[in-house]
Parts: structure tokens; C-alpha cells; sequence
């Protein structure tokens, strides 16, 4: 199975405090996966060893068919990695940097000027491509990291928070980059953004305390949240009218009146077991002969999802355990 990223039950502590407590999975060639977590849930830790920088205590990690563990060096030409804090040699400029980094991977002469060039303009460095990275805003110093971790065309790339600090257009900009380079390769990133993993991830693990607590599709995810299915129906009958029949509907859990006058009111109703209500409002609607003037169906949310299943390190210290 050489197309995969594998990590069999890796755990590792820090002064006995556990960090990562047996995490395991494997992905595929074509992937985007997100690592979602609260802080200090342990994404940054096993990210550093995926990429050779941090031993696991036990457990293994296979890159296309390299032990990271046992050779580390030959698993890191297959992998890119964006530090959370990012190490970049200040004095150098954007350009000599790529050169220095170009050379440690092995180019040399032409092929490494064309591809600095090829990288420049890919991360949008062009404007500072002779400044020196001390000088450099924080969004180019991020972009410059990137630079560095896809240099040398990985087939795996690890990215801890890759459009932190990046302003809007070149978030968007970084992650139609990821969403291209996914098709081909392994891709691991970190990130608190929940629009960015509902934007460019074709799978989710979410950790928490150092374990893994769901590992999905975004959507799958979504539709986990109690809000999933809820309707919010506006009708053109007093609320009066409806509201008792609507309470029969045999897969309600909440209903509410948000609006209501002489004619019409808008009513919230939200499913018990997250199945569409929308088709039995129809139904009743048409049955009853009312005026059916909006329905909006809600789509689920990612960040409830979150909040129920993740356990912060706040609330950990503070004693408290939230966990599915
Ligand atoms: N070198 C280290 N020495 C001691 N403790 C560490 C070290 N690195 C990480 N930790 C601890 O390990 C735990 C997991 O940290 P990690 O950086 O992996 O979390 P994270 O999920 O990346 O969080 P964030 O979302 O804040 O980036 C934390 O409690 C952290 O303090
Ligand atoms: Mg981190």
C-alpha cells in the first residue's frame, strides 16, 4: 500500500503530560484532509511527527511505504511541511532563501532557477522577491513558508494552519492551491477556520485530548448537528391555526413561533432524529389548504458539531469533560 499515509497508534507525552493518546489513520492519494481540534489538542505535535521533527513515544509512521520512524530523512523528501511558527533565515532575501532551500533538496543550476521562479509566481512573491524575510508583513513570511514546503513538488504535503495571518483574497488564493494540489497528493492541515475545511477538505478528524473523535466528510459531519433538517416556515394562516396541527408532525422534537400577526406567522420546527421535515410541511400544508410562503430547510453546523464532540483544554483544567 505505498499511496498512503499511514500512523499506526502513535502516542507521545511531554513531561507525563499526554499529548497524543493513539492516534491512527490512513489516507489516500487525492485527499485534503483536515485536522480540526481545540487547542492544545495534540494537531501540532502529531503533525511534527509525521514530518521527522518529533520522535513518537511508540507507534509508527509510514509515508508512501517509508518508516518516518526507522528513516526519517528518506520520508521527509516525500513530504512538505509548513510549521505552525515558521523558522525562516532572516538575513536572506525571499529569493536567496528559496536558493539555499532549492539546493538542500537537490536542485541544482538551471532547473533550480526556473523552479524559484515557477514558486515565486505561484505564492505571489514577485513584490518582495528580493526583500529580506526579516522585513517581510506577516502574510508574505507565511506565503514564503509555503514556498519552501511545496519547493520540491511533494507527493505529501503537512500544513499547520496554512492561511493563518494570510488577508482574505490570498487565504482564497492559498486554498484553491491546496484544493488543485489535493487532487494528486496527500494533504494534512491544521485549522481552526470551519468554512476553510467545509472549502477544501474532502475528510475531517477532529482530536481532541490527544485522541480522534470523528473522522468524516465535512458533510457527514454537518449533518450530525442538532440543527440539521430544522425548517423555518413562514404560512399565511394565524399561528393559532397551524400550530397544533404542525406539533403532530411525527418527527418533531422543538417548535417555536418566531413571528405572528393577524394573517400569517413564521414558525421554527426542528426534527428529533435530524430527518427532513420539509416534505410532511408540504403535505400538511396542502392538506389543510394553507398558504405556504417560505421554507428554509437548515443545512447543519459545523461548528456546533465541533463544540459537542471537543473537549478544550479550559475545560479540561477546569474539571469538566463534554466528550461524545
Ligand atoms: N515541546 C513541548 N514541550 C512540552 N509540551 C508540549 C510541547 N509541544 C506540545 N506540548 C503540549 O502538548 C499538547 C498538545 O500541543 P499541540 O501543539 O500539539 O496542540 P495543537 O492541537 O496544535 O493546538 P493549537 O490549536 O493551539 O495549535 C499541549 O498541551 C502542549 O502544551
Ligand atoms: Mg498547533
Amino acid at each position: 500500500m505505498a499511496e498512503l499515509l499511514e500512523v499506526r497508534d502513535i502516542r507521545k507525552s511531554f513531561n507525563g503530560r499526554v499529548a497524543v493518546d493513539g492516534v491512527s489513520f490512513a489516507v489516500e492519494k487525492g485527499t485534503v484532509l483536515g485536522f480540526l481540534g481545540p487547542n492544545g489538542a495534540g494537531k501540532t505535535t502529531t503533525m511534527r511527527i509525521i514530518a521527522g521533527y518529533l520522535l513518537p513515544d511508540t507507534g509508527s509512521v509510514c509515508v508512501l511505504g517509508t518508516d518516518a520512524v526507522a528513516d526519517p530523512v528518506a520520508a521527509q523528501r516525500k513530504i512538505g511541511y509548513l510549521p505552525e511558527n515558521t523558522p525562516l533565515y532572516g538575513e536572506m532575501t525571499v529569493e536567496e532563501f528559496l536558493d539555499f532551500i532549492g539546493e538542500v533538496r537537490g536542485f541544482h543550476g538551471r532547473a533550480k532557477l526556473r523552479r524559484i521562479d515557477e514558486i515565486i509566481e505561484q505564492c505571489f512573491l514577485e513584490p518582495v522577491r528580493h526583500q529580506t524575510i526579516d522585513t517581510l508583513s506577516k502574510g508574505y513570511r507565511q506565503r514564503t513558508c509555503f514556498a519552501q514546503a511545496i519547493f520540491h513538488d511533494p507527493p505529501v504535503l503537512l500544513l499547520d494552519e496554512p492561511t493563518e495571518g494570510l488577508d482574505p483574497n490570498q487565504k482564497q488564493v492559498v486554498r484553491d492551491m491546496i484544493r488543485r494540489m489535493g487532487q494528486e497528493k496527500i494533504i494534512l492541515l491544521s485549522t481552526h477556520i470551519l468554512e476553510e475545511v467545509e472549502a477544501v477538505c474532502s475528510r475531517t478528524i477532529i482530536i481532541s485530548r490527544g485522541r480522534i473523535v470523528a473522522d468524516s466528510t465535512p458533510d457527514e459531519l454537518r449533518r450530525r448537528s442538532v440543527t440539521y433538517n430544522a425548517a423555518t416556515v413562514r404560512l399565511g394562516v394565524p399561528a393559532s391555526q397551524a400550530e397544533a396541527e404542525l406539533r403532530r408532525l411525527p418527527a418533531l422534537a422543538e417548535l417555536r413561533i418566531l413571528e405572528e400577526d393577524q394573517r400569517t406567522c413564521t414558525v421554527y420546527l426542528r426534527p428529533g432524529d435530524g430527518r427532513p421535515l420539509a416534505p410532511e410541511i408540504h403535505a400538511l400544508a396542502c392538506e389543510k389548504k394553507w398558504p405556504l410562503m417560505d421554507v428554509h430547510t437548515d443545512e447543519g453546523d459545523l461548528s456546533e458539531v465541533f463544540r459537542r464532540i471537543t473537549v478544550t483544554e479550559d475545560t479540561r483544567s477546569a474539571g469538566s469533560s463534554t466528550a461524545q
